[in-house]
């Protein structure tokens, strides 16, 4: 396994052998394991490989300039190593650089590779599960302020409210393995009531970052009995098995092993000790240099 990529966009990327291509999943850091088991669980025979930027996590106060960059070199990484199609499983790296990657990057590096978000798939769920039709999104201040969820949920249904809360703790409280302490109650009792605060009639409550589910206990410990909490890992597995039947000729090139790399920027062991926990399996981590 080449563990430095050439992340230079004007280096050729090697052409894949149909067949032997994976599925590159990326986060700034832990949160993206939230979705990687569940499409592992729905899709396990693919060969996966996890690209955590743990040491530059978190991304949720960048610029946008800052989320774009980062993200365009984890993605570069992972077409290097042989990655087909990508899913960007972090929401503030979805709502700030997805687009600009897909329309102005991916046609000069390689019009054949796929690179896929989070916001589309969960909004397409969220709509039909509120009666209320009032909305809650936790998320970090970058998915927050760039307006994506609102706009794309009101594509779909133009009269649901919603109500956006930041909630720049959580992930450094994840991110710091912190996340089951009692510290971590304060703050996540404060944005749960400050979001029902801010709208009582809110009946859905969609987790907009793949850091918070690590916070569940929590979430739902605090959370009003009758609220629904929507964190993305389903939605995003059952997309992703349905983007891959609409398009045969992605799914060949897909190899099926059934195995899953792990690649971070941190230090493999500390990479290793909390991934071993939160995907409930033995992970051994390369590290990478983006
Ligand atoms: N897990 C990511 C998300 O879904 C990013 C969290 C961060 O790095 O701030 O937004």
């Amino acid at each position: 396994m080449n563990n430095t990529p050439n992340t230079n966009p004007h280096t050729p990327l090697p052409s894949i052998t149909p067949g032997q291509a994976r599925i590159g999943i990326f986060d700034s850091g832990y949160g993206g394991l939230t979705i990687l088991r569940q499409i592992r669980q729905l899709l396990p025979q693919y060969d996966y490989i996890y690209l955590g930027d743990n040491a530059r996590a978190p991304y949720g106060s960048h610029s946008f300039d800052i989320i774009y960059r980062y993200t365009l070199q984890a993605v570069q990484a992972l077409f290097q190593q042989g990655c087909q199609l990508v899913i960007l499983a972090c929401n503030t790296a979805s709502a700030k650089a997805l687009r600009t990657i897909q329309q102005r990057d991916l046609p000069t590096l390689d019009p054949t590779r796929r690179v896929l978000g989070v916001i589309r798939p969960t909004v397409e769920a969220v709509g039909p599960l509120t009666h209320t039709h009032h909305i809650g999104l936790l998320a970090t201040q970058g998915t927050v302020n760039s307006g994506s969820y609102t706009l794309e949920l009101h594509k779909l249904c133009p009269d649901i409210t919603v109500t956006s809360l930041a909630c720049p703790m959580w992930v450094p409280l994840v991110e710091n393995f912190e996340y089951d302490s009692p510290g971590a109650d304060y703050f996540v009792k404060k944005r749960i009531e400050g979001i029902m605060r801010l709208d009582p009639d809110i009946d859905t409550l969609i987790l907009g970052c793949t850091h918070y589910p690590l916070l569940m206990n929590k979430i739902v410990k605090y959370t009003p009995p009758g609220v629904r909490i929507v964190p993305q890992g389903e939605y995003v597995a059952a997309a992703l098995r349905q983007y891959l039947m609409r398009h045969p000729e992605l799914n060949t090139m897909l190899s099926q092993r059934g195995t899953c790399h792990y690649l971070s920027t941190e230090s493999p062991d500390k990479f290793n000790q909390s991934a071993t926990m939160f995907m409930h399996e033995n992970v051994s981590a390369e590290q990478i240099e983006l």
